[in-house]
């Protein structure tokens, strides 16, 4: 992923310094449907969020994947794929939270959009998703918004980092702590990162006045970036 890129279209496609304004129009829900790139199904994203996975998504280069942890009832990944260049989908879910989602809902979703085949998903604990045989393609594009306890945002990035491109771009969800928002998101993310031996960059702190904002963030997002160091050449 060209990093130095994605900052460009970001800046253009979000009014760069307007990038965290609020839209309130967007909370009225016809308002917020007829932008919506798939609003025949439920999801945890705000259109400013969903035009952030759909941009990212259409700069990921051949022969780099993306990996969604966490899906819900898919449509994060359908709001990144849609009306993208078909790339390498890897996607990670158990169900575990929330009553409503399961795999057979997740399916219906993905087949109705003509995207089931394209999603190779494991049906698990995220953790067991990190492995050679399930990420086989470099990833370019990572959206973490799976368990949001410390241990879990830890290893979310703890874990992925032999799987990166070795330039990649990276969205930790429910950025936000607060009453309505016990998320770890932020201080998981930043006690991995330092202790990497790799380049790793927040880039931007996209919020949220609440949980579920429609009118900005949704729940907040983390932008990181990640550059791989060449090994050190050690002179004999
Ligand atoms: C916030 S929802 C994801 C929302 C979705 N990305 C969207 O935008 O519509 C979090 C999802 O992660 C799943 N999840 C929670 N803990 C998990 C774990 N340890 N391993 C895998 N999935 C998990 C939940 O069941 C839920 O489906």
């Amino acid at each position: 992923m060209d990093i130095a890129a994605f900052r460009r279209h970001f800046w253009h496609v979000f009014n760069g310094p307007k990038r965290n304004a609020p839209v309130d129009a967007l909370l009225d829900h016809k308002a917020h449907l007829s932008l919506d790139l798939c609003p025949d199904m439920p999801g945890m994203l705000s259109i400013r969020k969903q035009r952030l996975l759909n941009l990212s998504f259409s700069l990921i280069p051949e022969g780099q994947a993306y990996f969604e942890v966490g899906t819900y009832m898919g449509k994060s990944l359908i709001s990144a794929m849609i009306h993208n260049p078909v790339r390498t989908v890897y996607a990670a879910g158990n169900f575990s939270e929330f009553d409503d989602n399961s795999l057979e809902t997740l399916q219906e979703n993905l087949s109705r959009y003509g995207m089931l085949h394209r999603v190779q998903f494991l049906n698990a604990d995220f953790q067991k998703s990190y492995t050679p045989e399930f990420l086989r393609e470099p990833i370019g594009l990572y959206f973490y918004d799976g368990a949001h306890d410390l241990e879990s945002q830890y290893l979310g990035i703890k874990r992925v980092e032999p799987y990166l491109a070795d330039e990649a771009l990276i969205f930790v969800d429910d950025w936000r702590h607060g009453p309505d928002s016990l998320s770890h998101a932020k201080s998981g993310t930043l006690q991995a990162m330092p202790e990497s031996t790799h380049q790793w960059k927040l880039l931007y702190e996209l919020p949220a006045r609440y949980n579920g904002d429609l009118g900005m963030w949704w729940n907040g997002v983390g932008v990181l970036s990640f550059q791989r160091e060449a090994p050190m050449q050690v002179a004999i």
